[in-house]
């Protein structure tokens, strides 16, 4: 048994004592509720195979990280098969074929009819639980991580999770009764023994028939019968009727049940193009008949519907609370995010505005809409963000615009005009042929459609169709007048200077400082200017004639600075914005540790800002559970960043604005940074990644350049934008240095989240 697993286990112990103690704090917690569930009650979690997000479904690991980082009263949910031998056990599926190793250890498989269907496949009922003994559970979910695999994790037994893990609360769905019964095996029989043996909260089954046959029987325990809603149209095999023609009677479902369960589009459908339809009246006519309600199939790994941008836990919210209505539970594979949905985000007055992290867009909202558009601006100005950005590009004309790239190929429509002849490659810029701003007018540029980012498109990952094309490219002039007098800053960010001063003559340091002044924003103003570049040179410019503050963009991922490339960087700036990967270094997407760079430029009073979050969970290292809200709160909490430069600002300012925050020492379990390297710990040997060679250390002679060049040829302009004198400034690019070093991760586990 490798060292981390067995910490992992001792861990473990400790564990099932805190949660003990947990419970009897969170009963004592009695306070009058604004929860529109059935009994006023806050919603519950359940935890589907435990956290079946992480590790296999099912399995020990998956259940423990469960109950470490969600609400003290969480459900662990089981999927209940028998043995030919009746034990029984917890597994996923009914075929063991599907997430687990059994293929490597039988090659016989069996084919048999299942609900009408033939399927094939291994299935529980032809092995006894001591011929399970060598078959391990692995990940089904093959868009997950199988790096989990190789930890041989061990079928448990329905009696194993309650004794094991000693669970709040301990759901038992029964998923196929009917199968059992024709393999003279007896689900009733297996339940009613189980339950007079560990506390059962939950018995869900879809079939009306099984839970006839066990109603008069709980009719007097706190067992609660669930019954099970399977897509609409699929036959309920007692009733023959679907199950959507069952859900419009559920007076008789009352008969057998005093709850529902339902996929989640029960209550808000989602059409096919993943947009969210108004809500049903299922949950309101449930509770009217004294049914309690719980909405299955959530997953923050999966494409979420375009009207919650890629935010599960906004996803969460529209559930329980809404103001019309609140489901009584979430079936979640990721049970973490409903856990702080309905602790920290819930029932939020919009007021409650924290202070820190800064939160910064970039182009705007650009998650939400095109980047740099008015709308992009307006949403990250609606969404609280403190700061505003403009990546300032030049125009034929020398008008300066704001737009993420210089190449209007990333952002517009341009490649479908035609204006694809102006195509060109610049080698200062990049590689690839692009067409550039400054290649058209102001005017010409206006015609353009903007488009809407798509950075996650290799994954199939596409931001809301329905603004693809929405908004209009603002001029910087445009850009700060939009910000005038709001209580907004703004971040103007600049770079190819050199190019553009050398090639073509153009300042775009004199246009800004030109334009800020235009537009009020002289030294004196209330609203602060920021200005980023990753050239000194441009910042050292600002340094002369303005008091702005000025921050260092490292633009590349960097593990450390030392301390003459600070001491260099304090010479004309007063922040620093570093990559994400040089707080947190990353292999394959899980962490590898922490370094120490955020309080190391801190020490010589830089700010620190983060760049780049985003809400697509294909974006976020697998430690913080897919969910960006995790991956926030580790960066502000676990490294202490002072601001977050992201492209979905509502998203960071309602972590901000989260009740949990304010807790201080008191803050819940699921609000506490993850440790970096903890899940890496948990990979067992042969399926860890190659290690990779460590981020570089940033030296002086990487921020080190010449300064501007003066003023060397004199420019002409057609159109009405700023120009003013060009500088030139050689190029710099320094090789960060690479030092070799073992990598060593830290020892602490998961579970050091308690
Ligand atoms: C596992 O189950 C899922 C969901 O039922 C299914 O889509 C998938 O094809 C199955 N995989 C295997 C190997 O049976
Ligand atoms: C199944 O495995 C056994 C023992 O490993 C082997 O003798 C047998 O030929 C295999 N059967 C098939 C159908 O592969
Ligand atoms: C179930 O039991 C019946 C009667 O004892 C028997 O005829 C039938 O073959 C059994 N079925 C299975 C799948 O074992
Ligand atoms: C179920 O209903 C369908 C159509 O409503 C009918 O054709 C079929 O015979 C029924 N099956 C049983 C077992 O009652
Ligand atoms: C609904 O179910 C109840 C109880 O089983 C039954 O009496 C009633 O006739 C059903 N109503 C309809 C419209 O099917
Ligand atoms: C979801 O977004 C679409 C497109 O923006 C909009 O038409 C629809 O009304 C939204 N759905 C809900 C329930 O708000
Ligand atoms: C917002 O804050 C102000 C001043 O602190 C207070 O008067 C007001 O009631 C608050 N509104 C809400 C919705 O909390
Ligand atoms: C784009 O502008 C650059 C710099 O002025 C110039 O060298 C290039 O020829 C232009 N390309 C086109 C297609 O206009
Ligand atoms: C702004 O401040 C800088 C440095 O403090 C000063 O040199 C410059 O003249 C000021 N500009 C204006 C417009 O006041
Ligand atoms: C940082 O700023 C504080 C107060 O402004 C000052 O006391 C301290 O010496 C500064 N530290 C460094 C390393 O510049
Ligand atoms: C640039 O223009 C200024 C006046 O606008 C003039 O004094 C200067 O000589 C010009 N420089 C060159 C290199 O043409
Ligand atoms: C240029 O500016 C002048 C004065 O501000 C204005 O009258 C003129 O219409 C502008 N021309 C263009 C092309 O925007």
């Amino acid at each position: 048994m490798p060292v981390s697993r067995s910490l992992f286990l001792l861990f473990l112990l400790h564990l099932a004592v805190l949660v003990v103690a947990r419970r009897s704090i969170a009963s004592s917690e009695k306070i009058t509720s604004p929860w529109q569930t059935l009994s006023g009650n806050a919603p519950l979690v359940i935890a589907k195979g435990g956290f079946s997000g992480i590790f296999p479904d099912s399995s020990y690991h998956a259940y423990a990280l469960a109950l470490i980082t969600s609400l003290p009263n969480v459900v662990l949910w089981c999927d209940v098969q028998l043995t030919k031998d009746g034990d029984g056990i917890c597994f996923p599926y009914l075929n063991l074929g599907n997430s687990s190793s059994i293929s490597y250890v039988f090659n016989d498989t069996k084919m048999y009819r299942v609900n009408g269907q033939l399927m094939e496949g291994f299935f529980s009922v032809d092995f006894t639980l001591d011929d399970l003994t060598n078959v391990y559970l692995t990940q089904g979910i093959y868009s997950r991580a199988n790096k989990f695999d190789g930890n041989m994790f061990k079928i448990l037994t329905v009696e194993d999770v309650a004794k094991q893990l000693k669970p709040p609360g301990l759901w038992l769905n029964i998923q196929h009764d009917a199968f059992f019964t024709q393999h003279n095996l007896s689900m009733r029989s297996f339940v009613l023994s189980v339950s007079r043996r560990v506390i059962v909260s939950y018995i869900s089954s879809p079939e009306v028939a099984f839970l006839r046959s066990i109603t008069a029987r709980f009719k007097q325990s706190t067992t609660k019968l669930v019954f099970r809603f399977l897509r609409a149209d699929d036959i309920e095999p007692t009733t023959n009727q679907t199950y959507d023609s069952i859900l419009k009677n559920l007076t008789f479902v009352k008969t057998f049940a005093s709850a529902i369960l339902v996929p989640k589009n029960y209550i808000w459908p989602v059409n096919t193009d993943l947009y969210l339809q108004p809500h049903t009246s299922v949950v309101l006519n449930a509770h009217r008949e004294g049914l309690e309600v719980f909405a299955s199939d959530f997953a923050n790994d999966v494409p979420l519907s375009y009207n919650y941008s890629y935010d599960p836990i906004k996803e969460c919210l529209s559930f329980i609370d809404n103001g019309k209505f609140s489901v009584d539970g979430i079936l979640s594979d990721f049970p973490i995010t409903p856990s702080e949905a309905i602790d920290c985000f819930a029932h939020l007055s919009t007021n409650s505005s924290g202070k820190a992290p800064l939160v910064i867009s970039h182009n705007g909202a650009s998650g939400i809409y095109p980047s740099s558009t008015d709308i992009a601006y307006k949403q990250a100005f609606d969404d609280g963000a403190d700061v505003i950005d403009c990546a300032v590009q030049m125009t034929q004309d020398g008008v300066s615009i704001c737009l993420g790239s210089i190449n209007l190929m990333d952002g517009t429509n341009v490649v479908q005009t035609d204006f694809n002849s102006r195509s060109t490659t610049i080698r200062q810029i990049q590689p690839i042929p692009g067409i550039f701003t400054f290649n058209l007018t102001w005017e010409e540029i206006k015609t353009l459609k903007p488009v809407i980012s798509n950075p996650s498109r290799d994954f199939a990952l596409y931001r809301n169709p329905a603004y693809k094309y929405a908004g209009s490219i603002f001029s910087l002039k445009d850009f700060l007048a939009f910000a005038k007098d709001k209580p907004l800053s703004v971040l103007i960010s600049i770079e190819n200077a050199a190019y553009l001063a050398e090639s073509l003559g153009l300042s775009v340091t004199n246009a800004v400082i030109d334009a800020l002044n235009q537009s009020g924003y002289n030294n004196q103003t209330n609203q602060k200017v920021m200005i980023q570049s990753s050239n000194r040179s441009v910042l050292i410019k600002f340094k002369e004639k303005t008091n702005y503050q000025l921050v260092y963009k490292i633009d590349e991922d960097i593990r450390d600075a030392d301390d003459s490339s600070i001491k260099d960087i304090k010479q004309f700036a007063h922040s620093v914005a570093i990559t994400k990967e040089s707080v947190f270094p990353t292999n394959q997407l899980f962490l590898t540790g922490a370094t120490n760079i955020v309080s190391k430029l801190q020490s010589s009073n830089l700010t620190v800002y983060v760049y780049l979050f985003r809400n697509e969970f294909v974006s976020q290292a697998w430690d913080f559970f897919s969910d960006p809200v995790v991956e926030i709160n580790s960066f502000v909490m676990g490294a202490g960043i002072d601001g977050i430069i992201t492209d979905f600002p509502g998203t960071a300012t309602a972590y901000r604005n989260n009740k949990c925050l304010k807790m201080g020492k008191n803050k819940p379990y699921y609000m506490n940074p993850v440790e970096p390297g903890a899940l890496m710990q948990v990979i067992t040997a042969e399926f860890l990644p190659p290690a990779e060679s460590p981020n570089p250390v940033l030296t002086e002679s990487d921020v080190a350049e010449p300064p501007l060049a003066s003023i060397t040829k004199n420019i002409t302009t057609t159109g009405n934008g700023t120009v003013a004198s060009p500088e030139t400034s050689p190029k710099s690019s320094g090789h960060l240095q690479s030092t070799a070093c073992v990598f060593l991760s830290s020892l602490g586990m998961l579970l050091l989240l308690l």
